[in-house]
């Protein structure tokens, strides 16, 4: 599968005329906040260190000058500048801390791209890796572009990593066309995703929007994902994630998992779906285990979502290897309890509009269903509910009936 997808690549690396030369001018306009103390920032912009926005040039170096030059500044908040206007070709870069300042920003004003092709023979790297960055803010209104279509056939590589960057801030950054996953947060603690937009084709394979791993107290708001995978996937480690009025679709919904792959240990727990909306996607909000795992994803809570024509609204799928029509039987799994599904509304365009696909070894505890009213989308047709090891409740109006919950 590798193979062919590095014989679509090719081979040829990239050879740029660097030395075409771009004169930007720029107009900085310095604000001075009227306060006690007046907030100082200094400008490290990217241009200053021989960036060329022309698309063309490679930017790495420049952009790594202008990063270390931040980082290592006595400035109290230095801002690294992607100017604009301005199209800025960068090759795989990792910007790496610690950092002098105990807040740093990284500013996407204008735009980045990637060289449109082969750009590592790594299988498992990232395209811009942010790497043990305390106080990490990257924002802006640019548009960060991974011209992933030559990977596609791949499914590997990611676009924008960050790891071990506690109190990290993203907003209103545009992300299109990842080779794979989009944004993925690694090992992080404090975290607030805010008003970003992602956009690459609904059949582009195991583009993620944003994945959530390994990190706590996470907040994503006001964020439109339509992409090929799952708009937001929060895997093993994490606890305490709010995803908070986003758009999905195209894509496969809210997952939390894949879990347990490989015999491996899971644990999730404390994550809320809420004021969400989910248009045409594959699957609403999902909970998807590898039987033979282990562990738990407990005190999940999905509120006041609504669904246009999905396929799958609400699904635990504890059955799940990776596409496979059926798994080898395990004696484990990851232990799927204190579920809350409340406020729902919406329409299923596949035969069940909620699914409880438990473990028959470690069957679903505590599933809540409270005032959920999901319709077939399909006109005359009526949605029902599929059922398999799964206890717990339903209070209030739920449409279609579970029947192997209490009442
Ligand atoms: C998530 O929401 C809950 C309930 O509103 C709140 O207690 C918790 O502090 C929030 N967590 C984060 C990281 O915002
Ligand atoms: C798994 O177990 C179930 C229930 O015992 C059985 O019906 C099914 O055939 C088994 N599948 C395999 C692949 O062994």
């Amino acid at each position: 599968m590798y193979l062919s997808c590095y014989d679509q690549l090719g081979s040829r690396p990239f050879d740029f005329d660097a030395q075409g030369m771009v004169a930007l001018l720029l107009f900085l306009l310095w604000t001075t906040l009227v306060c006690a103390a007046p907030v100082r920032q200094s400008i490290f912009n990217a241009a200053d260190f021989g960036a060329v926005g022309d698309g063309r040039a490679d930017n790495s170096k420049a952009f790594q000058r202008a990063w270390t030059a931040a980082c290592t500044s006595a400035q109290p908040s230095p801002v690294v500048l992607v100017p604009s206007p301005g199209t800025f070709l960068l090759r795989r870069v990792a910007f790496s801390g610690p950092c002098r300042a105990k807040r740093i920003h990284f500013q996407v004003a204008g735009n980045i791209v990637a060289p449109y092709g082969q750009w590592t023979s790594d299988l498992t790297s990232a395209w811009i890796t942010f790497i043990r960055i305390n106080g990490l803010t990257i924002h802006g209104s640019g548009k960060i572009d991974g011209q992933g279509s030559k990977w596609w056939a791949c499914r590997i590589n990611h676009m924008l990593a960050v790891a071990f960057c506690d109190g990290f801030h993203l907003e209103g950054v545009h992300f299109a066309n990842s080779p794979a996953k989009h944004v993925t947060v690694f090992r992080s603690q404090w975290v607030m995703i805010n008003g970003i937009s992602v956009s690459s084709p609904g059949d582009s394979p195991n583009t993620d929007g944003l994945l959530i791993q390994e990190s706590k107290h996470v907040q994503v708001i006001s964020s439109n994902f339509a992409s090929g995978d799952d708009c937001v996937a929060i895997g093993t480690g994490s606890s305490d994630v709010n995803v908070t009025s986003i758009t999905c679709g195209p894509g496969h919904g809210v997952s939390i998992g894949s879990l347990g792959i490989g015999g491996t240990r899971a644990e999730v727990e404390r994550v809320r779906v809420t004021s969400s909306q989910f248009f045409n996607t594959m699957n609403g909000v999902r909970i998807k285990t590898w039987p033979g795992g282990s562990g738990f994803a407990r005190a999940i809570s999905f509120d006041n979502n609504g669904f246009t024509s999905v396929v799958n609204p609400v699904i635990i799928d504890q059955y799940y290897c990776g596409g496979a029509r059926s798994c080898p039987n395990k004696t484990s799994a990851v232990e799927v309890s204190d579920i809350r599904y409340a406020g729902l509304r919406g329409t299923a365009t596949g035969d069940h509009a909620i699914k409880l696909e438990c473990s028959r070894e470690v069957p679903c505890r505590e599933i809540v269903l409270d005032n959920v009213v999901i319709n077939s989308a399909v006109r005359g047709k009526k949605a029902s509910s599929l059922c398999y090891n799964a206890h717990g409740w339903t209070r209030n109006t739920v449409v279609p009936e579970v029947p192997c919950l209490a009442a």
